[in-house]
């Protein structure tokens, strides 16, 4: 009797064993169906019409606050002009995709270990010849950057200046756009000339503007309101405002350190702005977004 009650409660506790594990069975495919959704990396390009408004050091910072947060993030590096985020970040970037291309690096060489585990693809100049490629090659390619996709939550792509193809290009193919100017006249003519260019093209996902080196938050804010003013007048595009980031001889101090300022000097009004604007994308639903593969529509863009 005793055995038999035994057994009976052995066995059921087998079948509460066999129908936990079938739960969490149903659990595990409906997360793999809800990720297999939700799997690809969310695109945000840091743009501007004129250089040396701050895109880089935003683009970084950003990157490393939003790594802070527990997410995978990928920055990359598309200004094949210049040298730029392995400056910031004090990244020694021997490689980038052109390396890939040719065949004598895979992707996961180029990829440098930057702060709070950001990965960091350097000055990117090889995309530029994505669109060079034989067919196979680009498939080849775009296989490898769509895994990246599929392997972070978010890649912060730093592109240079200016409203030319290839910066257009990943403006076109990105989630959001955020497009920094700083208060003064000529920053803000070239800002509105990328929105200008954005909205021709019919770009769906949401603009913001970052007002960089403002003077106070009434000046950041001013900047905002008259890029929003004339693009709302002439273009019928409402504006985000993303951050009004103060000017601050600190953000100087932690370039030429090759420190980035949200870690050299966190308690700084810049850092913190930027941390809260971090934690606002990251909280940012993912509605309007351009969806599908980044790196495929960068091309489709630039053929
Ligand atoms: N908020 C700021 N306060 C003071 N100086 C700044 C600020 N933002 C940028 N700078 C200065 O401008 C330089 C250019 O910034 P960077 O991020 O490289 O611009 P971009 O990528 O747009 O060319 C920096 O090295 C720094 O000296
Ligand atoms: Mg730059």
């Amino acid at each position: 009797m005793g055995s038999r009650t035994i057994s009976h409660h052995a066995l059921r506790q087998r079948s509460e064993r066999y129908r936990y594990a079938g739960i969490m069975r149903d659990q595990a495919v409906n997360l793999h169906l809800s990720e297999a959704h939700s799997s690809l990396a969310r695109v945000i390009a840091v743009t501007s019409g004129k250089g040396g408004v701050g895109k880089t050091n935003v683009a970084a910072n950003l990157a490393i606050c939003l790594a802070g947060m527990s997410k995978r993030v990928l920055l990359l590096d598309a200004d094949i002009s210049l040298a730029n985020v392995d400056v910031v970040l004090n990244i020694r970037g021997k490689y980038d995709i052109s390396h890939v291309i040719n065949g004598h690096k895979s992707m996961t060489d180029i990829i440098q270990p930057g702060p709070n585990g950001v990965q960091v693809i350097c000055g990117a100049s090889g995309l530029d010849k994505l669109a060079d490629l034989s067919d196979g090659e680009q498939r080849d390619l775009l296989g490898h950057l769509s895994k990246l996709q599929q392997e972070t939550d978010t890649i912060i792509v730093d592109t240079a200046a200016g409203i030319s193809r290839s910066v257009v290009s990943f403006c076109l193919a990105s989630d959001h756009v955020l497009v920094v100017t700083t208060p003064e006249a000529t920053a803000m003519t070239d800002a509105y000339g990328m929105i200008k260019v954005l909205a021709r093209k019919r770009y769906q996902g949401p603009i913001s503007i970052v007002v960089n080196m403002a003077r106070d938050v009434a000046e950041g804010k001013r900047t905002y309101q008259r890029i929003a003013d004339v693009a709302r007048k002439f273009l019928g595009r409402d504006l985000y405002f993303a951050a009004v980031l103060p000017w601050d001889d600190r953000l100087c101090t932690a370039v030429r350190s090759r420190k980035p300022v949200v870690l050299a000097y966190p308690n700084a009004q810049i850092s913190s702005s930027l941390a809260k604007l971090a934690a606002r994308l990251s909280d940012a639903r993912r509605d309007g977004q351009v969806s599908g593969s980044f790196f495929r529509k960068v091309v489709k863009w630039w053929n």
